[in-house]
């Protein structure tokens, strides 16, 4: 959530650096944007409202620039409330990823000081804080780390100071991390835009405070201000993993490379998989853990594991688990799912595991992630960076990781692996021929409706939720997935002639009462939509998907993706960009 980046070196087209870096942070925000600029002797500012993408500008020439793009937090989507945010002399400009507790207070005192604060962000008093800092004589380094701590919430802040050239850097928990090259150093929020600028990467502690110049980046303790020498890693080449690669949207890219995630994960993962069945194994208690589209990923793991290998596991989403993790000691594990790594609430609830002693895996995504740092045995789902704020190949994998890992707590790798390996070819089956259009089709039906219902049992319950999630998010369609068993308990009252219900009906224990479910709906006038190996007589629509047995969750997510993108281009939606979303959510 925002996008932070700062670049001090060689004198160049800096402007267009900082743009080119912004438009790879976009997904982490899209209200609005900003930059600033060092020049001999003022800072210039260029601030706009909406996408970055596809934007071309020519900036003078500099060797220092920062940038951001925004998720409004406090503040509408404004140019005003845009970042960079500047003291009252335009020397320190603030770029600023998250929320600070106590800015009304720290605002207040400020503006009584005699401060000119200027947006009706939380992000600007920072800037004027430092500037006192400065101005009763301490260096940028301790005047950051002072204004640091006095600021309340999890904030990550990058302040460039023009006249000493040089950008100070620190956080807590919001992610930052910093790249050192023979052109100079760079300060962001993910390492994917430090890939033209960055040989090695380091990632910045919470409890360090980095200082960039043109040919060093220095980190120190934030407290005592004692330099230390940090772990640097190298650089992951994936910029040619977040071009479009000759497809229209990143949706459709991410959605047509499940296949090949899939088989990555089964012939590169087995030994991490492993690992977190062992620790499944001889764990007392296990709860899995995640947001959104992991979170549903979390629960349809907590079903699969109690199918296949016997363990009862426990749900909670990672914004509850706080108030329900009481009974957890050492003989827990705690299971957290995340695409980013960053979400802030799977951080907190891992935090909160780890005081009360419990073991802490995590399936996940982004290497070097704070969640992949933060645990003892975790699984890379190599899915590669996935930049559509809709979680697509992140949520397969991380179903494919749950069947795997379920197996082999027994020793059935084998097993499991051919159960992917089918899932794979199920959904390449499924992209690649008419089934594809077929969904189009049926996504054009439904593309004017303002309601929409889906329903599963067992396994499946957790694919409603999952496709009723992808739909809603992009089509802006109201979507709501349910245990078909509870459709008469209250929901069913929702229900009108006309109304679409998608219903998940493969061909395994769960049909039969599913049908039943479905056939209800119809004598109501809902229009029924089976999904499913076999169709049926009570369906009004069908969508054929290859069987994969026990993987029929993994191939079942495809059709509420391609349901929800074929909606939102009927409703001339942006695919990758839905409204009021960002795809690392780092604030509470
Ligand atoms: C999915 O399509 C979402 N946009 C969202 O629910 C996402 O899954 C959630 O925010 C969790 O993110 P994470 O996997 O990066 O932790």
């Amino acid at each position: 959530m925002c996008g932070v980046f700062g670049y001090v070196g060689n004198p160049s087209n800096v402007g267009e650096t900082v743009l080119a870096a912004l438009k790879t942070l976009e997904y982490r925000g899209y209200d609005s944007w900003g930059l600033a600029l060092a020049t001999p002797d003022d800072l210039m500012v260029h601030k706009d409202v909406g996408r970055i993408n596809g934007h071309v500008r020519s900036y003078p020439r500099s060797n220092q620039g920062i940038g951001h793009t925004r998720w409004a937090t406090h503040g509408g989507v404004q140019a005003v409330n845009s970042h960079p945010h500047l003291d009252c002399f335009r020397r320190i400009a603030v770029v600023h990823n998250g929320i600070i507790e106590n800015h009304a207070e720290l605002r207040q005192q400020l503006v009584q000081r005699g401060h000119r604060l200027e947006s009706e962000t939380d992000s600007d008093v920072v800037a004027h804080l430092v500037e006192e800092e400065l101005a009763s004589g301490s260096v940028l380094g301790a005047a950051v780390a002072t204004v640091f701590s006095l600021l309340e919430g999890y904030n990550a802040i990058v302040v460039m100071d023009r006249v000493e050239q040089q950008f100070a850097a620190t956080k807590r928990v919001s992610p930052l991390v910093l790249g050192r090259s023979d052109r100079g150093s760079t300060v962001a929020s993910d390492a994917i835009a430090l890939s033209d600028h960055a040989d090695e990467l380091i990632y910045l502690e919470d409890d360090q405070l980095a200082l960039l110049s043109a040919d060093s980046v220095r980190v120190f303790d934030r407290s005592s201000m004692r330099q230390i020498s940090p772990v640097s890693v190298a650089q992951l080449d994936e910029k040619a993993m977040v071009t479009l690669a000759g497809y229209p949207d990143f949706l459709s890219k991410e959605v047509a490379e499940q296949p090949a995630a899939l088989r990555r994960l089964v012939s590169e993962g087995r030994k991490e998989i492993e690992k977190l069945a062992q620790a499944i194994a001889t764990a007392e208690k296990v709860i899995v853990t995640g947001c959104g589209t992991a979170g549903n990923a979390a629960l349809a793991g907590a079903y699969l594991l109690e199918e296949i290998c016997g363990r009862t596991v426990t749900m909670i989403p990672a914004s509850e688990f706080r108030y329900r993790s009481r009974t957890l000691d050492s003989k827990s594990l705690v299971i957290a799912l995340s695409q980013s790594g960053e979400t802030v609430d799977v951080l907190d609830a891992v935090t909160d595991a780890k005081q009360r002693g419990a073991k802490l895996a995590a399936i996940v995504n982004t290497p070097m992630s704070t969640l992949d740092r933060t645990v003892e045995t975790r699984v890379l789902l190599r899915a590669g960076p996935e930049q559509c704020v809709l979680a697509t190949k992140s949520y397969t994998t991380m179903l494919a990781t749950l069947v795997l890992a379920a197996h082999a707590v027994d020793d059935h790798w084998s097993t499991g692996s051919n159960l992917v390996l089918r899932a794979a070819d199920a959904i390449e089956t499924l992209l690649l021929n008419g089934c594809r259009q077929r969904i189009g089709e049926v996504a054009n039906r439904i593309a004017a409706e303002e309601h929409l219902f889906v329903i599963g049992r067992g396994p499946h319950y957790p694919s409603a939720l999952e496709a009723a999630l992808k739909i809603k998010e992009v089509s802006y369609i109201h979507a709501e997935g349910f245990a078909a068993g509870e459709l008469k308990h209250g929901v069913i009252a929702l229900v009108e002639p006309g109304t679409p219900c998608l219903v998940l009906a493969p061909n395994d224990a769960t049909r039969t009462d599913v049908l039943s479910g479905a056939a209800e709906l119809r004598s109501r006038g809902g229009y029924v939509i089976g999904v499913g190996g076999t169709g049926d007589d009570v369906f009004d629509d069908f969508i054929e998907i290859p069987e994969a047995g026990l993987a029929d969750v993994i191939v079942e997510a495809v059709p509420g993706q391609l349901l929800g993108y074929f909606a939102a281009m009927a409703r001339g939606n942006d695919p990758d960009r839905p409204r009021n979303l960002a795809k690392s959510v780092t604030v509470k």
